[in-house]
Order: structure tokens, then sequence, then C-alpha cells
């Protein structure tokens, strides 16, 4: 689903980077109109100029667990913030997983990320306000449904906050190798309150026949489907891409760690974590 890129956003983007970057020769006249555009970029652009899906937060029982669990299966790189309360970060190639703690809050997918070009969140906090939506701190959009969209400039990665933590594991290597992150699947309660809210960021959408909607955000995707009878809208489950590995031995290993292997179709392999959590796995 990852390769064909959105044209919309990414065009524009590529206008810009021509602007402000110099290596690329273009004629005079398109290089004035590029700077114009670039110039236009005003921090609280929508459809948003993303490069995409940059990383997601989980709220677990066991934050300790829980970064082992995901060492075990995507490797080594870990970072935890330097001050209480312990919050651990899974590096997964250019992504990363953020794993915390809430008191009174049971385990579940929190929110997700994408990066924007030209960021500027008193800006973008204003507009998405004025567009009737909720605003919440460090720039997280809420969708109709409570669905959290968190918006950072690009390129973002971890804040300087973290440092990095003590091998939590013995062994050396992780399960996969991971890449990034590929997609995230949102529950909703009504597509048609929802598509008004994620046209808005995202510019272009393919609808499928099961009643979902992909928006494309630059080579990741936001997949929007109804959600399932009884029940509650939310944010299902995120795509991790990862090389080439034997998925009988993947699942296995996952098992070991303390997970629980869904299902393999194809390049993709589903499975959930140690707090029931939501994970694919897809292949490239
Ligand atoms: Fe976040």
């Amino acid at each position: 689903m990852s390769k064909d890129t959105a044209m919309g956003a990414s065009t524009r983007r590529e206008f810009v980077a021509s602007a402000a970057g110099a290596a690329i020769a273009v004629p005079l006249a398109a290089a004035s109109w590029n700077a114009a555009s670039a110039a236009e970029i005003s921090g609280d652009e929508l459809p948003l100029i993303t490069n995409g899906l940059e990383h997601l937060g989980i709220v677990v029982a066991d934050v300790t667990r829980s970064a082992t669990f995901y060492c075990g299966v995507f490797g080594h790189g870990l970072f935890r913030e330097i001050d209480p309360p312990l919050r651990y970060y899974v590096m997964t190639g250019k992504a990363y997983i953020a794993i915390g703690s809430r008191e009174g809050v049971a385990p579940k997918l929190d929110h997700y990320c994408v990066t924007v070009e030209g960021y500027n969140r008193e800006k973008m906090d204003a507009a998405i306000k004025a567009l009737g939506y909720r605003a919440l701190p460090r720039g997280v959009a809420l969708d109709p449904d409570g669905i959290g969209l968190q918006l950072l400039e690009d390129p973002a990665g971890l804040t300087d906050t973290n440092i990095p933590a003590d091998r939590i594991l013995g062994r050396g290597y992780g399960l996969v190798q991971p890449y990034g992150m590929d997609n995230v699947v949102l529950r909703v309660s009504d597509m048609d309150r929802a598509r008004a809210f994620y046209d808005k960021f995202f510019a272009k959408a393919d609808a499928r026949a099961d009643g979902e909607v992909w928006y494309e955000a630059a080579d990741t995707v936001i997949r929007v489907a109804p959600q399932a009878a009884g029940q509650a809208p939310a944010f299902e489950r995120y795509g991790i891409r990862v090389g080439p590995c034997d998925f009988a031995k993947v699942k296995d290993g996952i098992e070991k760690l303390g997970g629980a292997v869904e299902g393999v179709d194809g390049d993709r392999l589903y499975f959930t974590d140690p707090d029931n959590l939501k994970v694919e796995l897809v292949k490239v």
C-alpha cells in the first residue's frame, strides 16, 4: 500500500524543497514561482505538507515489560526519559514507539504522529479550533471520536529529554529489522463525520470496497474504517515495515516473548503485544 505516494502533498513538498534547496536547476520563471510557493507556507497549512507517520504512543500496564517485549521484536534501539515517570522509546527504523503508563488508564494505542513541513503549533492549533475541532497540548488534534493525531515539525525524532537506556535483554538482536511505520488503522463511529475531519488534513483519499478510506501521508497510510459492531471507536492497530525475514521464526519468537500471533497474510503478520495491543509487520 505504501509505494504509490500521494501526489497532492508530495508534489507541493517537492516544489518547496526545490525552492529552498539549491541543488536543483530550474528555469528562472519556475524558480521564482517556487520561491513564492515556499513563502506561502504559513505554519498552519491544510491539507498537511507531511513526510508521513513518524511515531506512535502507547499506554501499557508495565512499561518495562512492554519495552522488553518490543526490544525483543525490533532490536536494541532503546531510549528512556531522563526524569520520572519512566517512559521508554523503542526505535523501529526511522520511527519509534513511545511507551508510557498512566494511572487509571487501561492499556491502549494512544496516539500517532505525522511530521509536518513548516509547522507552527500556535497557528495550526488556531486553525484546528477554527474548524471546530479540539487541539490538545503537544500538537495533538483530536478527531471526532477522540483519536489523537499528533503533529510535529519535520524532521522530529526523539526530544532532548531522552537518553540511551541500558540493554534490557541479554540477546543482541531483534526478531526483525524494522524500517519505519507503514500504516495505522483507526476505527471510527461515523465515517462521514470522520472523513470531514481527515479530508482536511490529508490530501489524497482512496475509498476501499470494504468501507475503509485510506489517506496517504507521504509513503505511509492512515486507514479510517468503520468501527466493528459492539466495539468502541479506537486507534486499533499500527503497521511497521520490516526487512526480509522468516515469519515462522518470527511467530515463534513473538510467542516466546509473551505476544500472540493472530495470523499471517502474505507479507503481513499480525500479532498482539503483552497488553493485547495490535501490531502488523509488513515485509518489504
Ligand atoms: Fe507523541
